[in-house]
């Protein structure tokens, strides 16, 4: 049975546009509705308490749009506030576990890095899950704090002496120890990649969280047998908690694409 209702995606802003990307990408067909709290961003400062309470409502925002499945298209809410899916009515997808999965795969030397938020790494959620999954790993993880707010600034590009020396400062123990993988466990470092390969190196495999949660949207979809095989056009609807000033050049850079090919629309998340 075909399911043409969307596939709803959440972030604590606009980072998680990277994971939509790579959904849109996979699923040509599937309709979208994404909400980025851009109004209380960032998540990954805060306490775990207040990340619950933030996810809770954007999960009950998603739902009142009559999404098929939730996607927590963010590193912070997937490693502290998955517990606030169990009891939703459509299944929910986190970034943690299939990149977790994808890096396992991928390394020979068990040596893996983990880049993400001060929340993710303190949560110890990809570390946990490398363990049982490969006991014996060595894992490094690394706060990347000012990574964040470099690329909402769009200071991306791998020539940039300022990026490249803030992303030295983060990987520096991870270069030391050799890991031979990478993932990249906040949705802003995606636009990072190719700074950090040039830090890093060319041969360590930087693990995409999009790519791998794109792959797990459509397992899931084929499984469940809920692909939206309709033969219209793919809907994609924007919706944002406060439309700041740089909103138009932020989006852009983290979705690749203009976003005012979109409609966005401003919501007030409590007002349900
Ligand atoms: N979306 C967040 C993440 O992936 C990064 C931005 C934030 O701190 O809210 O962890």
């Amino acid at each position: 049975m075909a399911d043409s209702r969307a596939i709803g995606i959440f972030d604590s802003g606009l980072g998680g546009l990277t994971v939509a990307k790579e959904i849109m990408k996979l699923l040509p067909n599937e309709n979208i509705v994404y909400f980025g709290d851009t109004g209380r961003v960032p998540y990954g400062t805060r306490s775990a308490a207040t990340i619950q309470k933030y996810a809770s409502e954007d999960e009950r925002f998603l739902l009142s749009k009559d999404v098929k499945l939730i996607v927590a298209a963010c590193g912070t809410v997937s490693s502290v506030a998955a517990n606030t899916a169990k009891d939703l009515p459509v299944p929910f997808i986190e970034v943690i576990s299939h990149s977790v999965d994808a890096a396992v795969k991928n390394t020979k030397n068990n040596k893996i890095g983990i880049l993400a938020t001060a929340a993710t790494i303190r949560s110890g959620a990809h570390k946990r899950m490398i363990m049982e999954r490969l006991p014996g790993a060595q894992v490094v993880e690394s706060s990347g704090t000012l990574l964040v707010p470099l690329v909402e600034e769009g200071w991306t590009d791998k020539e940039d002496s300022v990026v490249l020396q803030t992303v030295q400062r983060y990987v520096e123990e991870m270069k030391r120890v050799g890991v031979d993988t990478v993932i990249m466990g906040c949705t802003h470092f995606p636009v990072l990649a190719e700074a950090i390969s040039e830090v890093m190196g060319q041969d360590v495999f930087l693990v995409n969280m999009g790519v791998a949660t794109a792959n797990a949207v459509r397992r899931l979809l084929e499984e469940t047998d809920a692909l939206n095989e309709g033969l219209s056009h793919a809907d994609h609807k924007f919706f944002v908690s406060d439309r700041t000033a740089a909103f138009e050049s932020t989006a852009s850079v983290l979705l690749g694409e203009k976003i005012d090919n979109f409609i966005v629309e401003q919501v007030d998340i409590n007002k349900l």
